[in-house]
């Protein structure tokens, strides 16, 4: 039921705009503004992860998201989506480089943002200027750890969704602590039901699930940057089609269209998986700074938040654990522990990158 309604929205909603004229309230042309250009005071090239000479600064990074913000505004973007980490910028090298746990990593930490200071109040107040919905992919500094966060800010500037990874990736588990499963929520607005995700948090059941059991209609993914397959000094995870044939499973799974960003990368799907934009990490940053995609959401349902009879319920859910192979034991490992680094050990200047054990 739910599958055969995105279909229907998918192939008789979709307004293409690659500079939006609708007003920010428009409903049939909710425009979502990709930004894919890159935070300041970041290693450029793509792929680059060479600090020196580079002194972070999170106030010029909320600048250059305060203009991007009103330039979205100005074309008459709905929502403004940043990528993960945007702010002050993704930890480049952070496990190749002996330099980071030591001396990196503490003026990071001192650029993150805390929800509520007086940089957050700077981006809430463009919001509130503006009157768009902001996505945001921040450090996330609270008095005892750093966490990968997302935020979804309305117009008001309310929060209505703040976030932390679940589960960070790879070497970013030696920075950033473990998210909770209560964060995995979708909210309602009056343009439809939006969830956000980070990276590869697209890939996991854990955390896809809860998501696509609450029916979204428009789901945010940011990613930190991401190249064309074509570039051969990409990691396979740094490349295109991996990461976006998992977004194309979430949106037909979940019946949501799928709205990706990530510095040099910007794409679009819809509820049954065609590719409706993207724009690769050839195209220029500075000419093309920001990605309009506007989906008509007249039709969307928001009076259901679950179908207990869907694809993806409690009864499959379920159904996976009742039939999970009887000769493994139900044994939960440790891969699932919820894991915490203390900031005060991360700003000492004598963190040796590898987390204590909990
Ligand atoms: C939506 O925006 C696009 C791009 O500006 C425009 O071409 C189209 O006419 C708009 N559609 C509506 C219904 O306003
Ligand atoms: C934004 O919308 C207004 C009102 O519909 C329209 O006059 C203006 O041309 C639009 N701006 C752009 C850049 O499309
Ligand atoms: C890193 O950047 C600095 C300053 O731009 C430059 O001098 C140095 O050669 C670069 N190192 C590498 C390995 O590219
Ligand atoms: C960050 O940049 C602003 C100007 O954009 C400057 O006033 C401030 O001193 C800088 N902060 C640091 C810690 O260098
Ligand atoms: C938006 O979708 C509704 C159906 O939900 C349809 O009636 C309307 O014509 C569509 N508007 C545009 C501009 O495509």
């Amino acid at each position: 039921m739910r599958f055969l309604l995105g279909m229907a929205v998918s192939l008789a909603g979709v307004v293409v705009s690659v500079r939006a004229c609708a007003s920010h309230t428009d409903a049939s042309n909710f425009t979502i503004a990709m930004v894919r250009t890159y935070p300041p005071n970041w290693p450029l090239p793509l792929l680059s992860s060479n600090w020196t000479g580079i002194t972070m600064n999170i106030s010029q990074a909320v600048d250059k998201a305060v203009d991007l913000i009103q330039e979205a505004s100005h074309e008459n973007a709905s929502l403004v989506l940043f990528p993960e980490l945007w702010f002050p910028g993704y930890p480049m090298g952070f496990g190749d480089d002996t330099n980071w746990p030591t001396v990196l990593l503490p003026e990071y930490i001192e650029n993150c943002l805390t929800v509520g200071d007086g940089n957050w109040a700077r981006i809430v107040d463009s919001v509130v200027d503006t009157g768009v919905y902001v996505g945001l992919g921040f450090c996330d500094k609270t008095t005892e750890n750093i966490f990968m966060g997302q935020a979804l800010i309305s117009p008001s500037g309310d929060v209505l969704i703040h976030r932390h990874k679940l589960r960070p990736s790879g070497s970013e588990r030696d920075m950033f602590s473990d998210g909770t499963m209560e964060m995995l929520e979708v909210t309602t607005t009056r343009y439809g039901r939006i969830g956000m995700l980070e990276c590869y948090e697209h890939f996991w059941p854990s955390m896809t699930l809860p998501m696509q059991a609450q029916l979204e209609n428009i789901h945010l993914a940011a990613f930190p940057y991401l190249v064309d397959d074509s570039n051969p000094q990409k990691q396979w995870y740094e490349g295109t089609f991996v990461n976006m044939a998992a977004e194309t499973h979430y949106a037909v799974l979940s019946g949501a269209y799928v709205f990706h960003t990530s510095v040099g990368t910007s794409w679009v799907i819809s509820p049954s998986g065609e590719v409706l934009t993207h724009v690769g990490s050839t195209v220029d940053m500075d000419t093309t700074p920001i990605v309009y995609y506007g989906v008509n959401t007249t039709g969307f349902d928001t009076t259901a938040t679950y179908d207990v009879n869907g694809e993806v319920s409690w009864g499959v859910v379920k159904q996976i654990y009742d039939g999970f192979p009887s000769y493994i034991p139900k044994d939960p490992g440790t891969f699932v522990d919820f894991a915490s680094i203390p900031i005060a050990l991360e700003q000492s200047g004598n963190y040796n990158g590898t987390p204590p054990a909990s």
